[in-house]
């Protein structure tokens, strides 16, 4: 028996990328005031205007969301999931905090009630931001890849994820072999690859932690697997790509490392990509490979500023994800990935050291840097949804996608933020698509997780806050 729902409410989503409509960025959304969703099991079966739809579904049982502005759920297209316990982490760059805080943290996962305890942690706060799907970092241990996609899988969450692999400039202890990494993550694919709604990435850590033979690994296990996704990291800070350049004195540059061995192409994403060159931007556009900005992360880490409008270049246009990369990013939240988002854009390329980088273009690509609100949550959802392949499932309320939804209230964050919005609130909402969108603006920059309410996942609530 096929069970069918709907949600009456204020629905906010994209259809269109607002980058390909420069001035008229409100033509890639769709808003319906009063809306109707109606779901049959966990899937969308109808979505549009409540005055359209509700005679047809009159008997469906409906849950009426008042005072709330409903949008797919966020997606996080980078994190680790053993770094629940070290957010916030004082006073070091990547590679020194890579060695005193990541590590030693990460391998207590090697125990399998430790990864049970952090990972159930970790997803209670993903729904608790709003965070319907992520793309994961594991550790070195499969038995912690089997405990997040168990995790995942008893919440049924749409997830990707793989084993974490290093064999290079960590501690003894905490590297594992290229043959273990090839051997454990074939184990791991078969189990957990297409089952349910879990998906496997062969996940390389960094080449800075990567030799030849893991990387030729991962290589194999892609040609054994290419429906698989790849997920490392890629060009996040100076001294990791000196490292890089040591090790791999035969490569151009840092994707090309990548591109050795075959890895870049449709599902490839690599985590920061801060100092990319225009070259490798321009590769990353051509093999439809994608980015994952991550500005808490390379903010708290000193690591640099994302040159945003370089990637979205129409020449060379580059598929963007946002992510948090907690723990280097110090927030679970999307909503504070775009408050950082927007301010690194609105730097337009300076450097850390105040001087601007000399690529920078012009105008255009100060516009482009720009993080509107449409910008920003198309990001976040489906923007998200196509850089990483999941738009066939994830991103908006097409109808037969899946029912995964994140319910806002522009009151819940501080006080700050209720009266920022209350000329759109005294009207018991947002009327239009134009002050959805400065609602949205509001949440972003003053707002945080405590303006999510509810999170549901395949027309299910998972998360309501108290
Ligand atoms: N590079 C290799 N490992 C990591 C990690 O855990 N976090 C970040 N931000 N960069 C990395
Ligand atoms: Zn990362």
């Amino acid at each position: 028996m096929s069970k069918t729902v709907a949600i009456r409410g204020t629905f906010l989503d994209f259809i269109d990328d607002p980058w390909h409509h420069v001035g008229a960025e409100e033509k890639a959304a769709r808003f319906f005031a009063d809306g109707l969703l109606v779901i049959e099991d966990g899937r969308i079966k109808a979505f549009g205007a409540y005055k359209d739809l509700s005679a047809r579904y009159a008997g469906v049982e409906t849950s009426h969301l008042i005072h709330r502005l409903i949008l797919p759920g966020f997606i996080d297209g980078h994190i680790h999931v053993p770094q629940t316990r070290i957010l916030g982490a004082f006073g070091r760059q990547l590679l020194g905090w890579l060695q005193f805080s990541v590590f030693p943290e990460e391998l207590k996962y090697k125990d399998r009630s430790y990864a049970q305890e952090g990972t159930r942690r970790f997803f209670d706060n993903l729904l608790a931001a709003g965070t319907t799907t992520c793309q994961a970092f594991t550790c070195t241990f499969p038995v912690a890849t089997d405990v997040f996609f168990e995790e995942a899988s008893r919440r049924n969450l749409r997830v990707i994820g793989g084993l974490t692999g290093i064999d290079r400039n960590a501690p003894p202890e905490f590297m594992d072999s290229a043959e273990n990494f090839y051997c454990d993550s074939k184990r791991l694919i078969g189990q957990y690859h297409k089952q349910g709604r879990n998906l496997y990435a062969i996940t390389p850590r960094f080449a800075a932690g990567a030799s030849s033979a893991l990387l030729s690994a991962s290589s194999r296990l892609l040609k054994e697997h290419p429906d698989c996704w790849v997920n490392t990291h890629v060009s996040e800070n100076p001294s990791e790509i000196r490292t890089v350049r040591t090790e791999y004195p035969e490569c151009d540059d840092y994707l090309g490392v990548y591109e050795k061995y075959d890895l870049v192409g449709p599902r490839f994403s690599g985590g920061h990509g801060i100092w990319l060159s225009n070259d490798e931007f321009a590769r990353l556009s051509r093999l439809g490979a994608a980015v994952v900005f991550c500005p808490l992360s390379n903010l708290f880490l000193g690591s640099g500023l994302f040159r945003l409008g370089r990637a979205t270049d129409p020449a060379c246009r580059v598929r963007i994800a946002f992510g948090t990369d907690m723990g280097g990013g110090n927030r679970f939240s999307m909503i504070n990935v775009l408050d950082d988002a927007y301010k690194v854009g609105m730097c337009n390329n300076t450097r850390l050291d105040g001087s601007v980088d000399p690529t920078f273009q012009d105008t255009a690509e100060a516009e482009r840097n720009k993080l509107s609100p449409y910008r920003a949550f198309w990001s976040i959802t489906l923007g998200g949804a196509e850089a990483l392949y999941l738009d066939d499932n994830l991103g908006n309320f097409d109808e037969g996608k899946e029912a995964d939804f994140v319910v806002l209230d522009w009151n819940g964050g501080p006080p700050a933020t209720a009266w920022h919005q209350s000329l759109v609130a005294e009207n018991g909402g947002p009327q239009t698509l134009g002050q959805a969108a400065e609602l949205l603006f509001g949440i972003m920059m003053v707002g945080d997780d405590r303006a999510v309410a509810e999170t549901w996942v395949m027309g299910q609530r998972l998360y309501k806050r108290n």
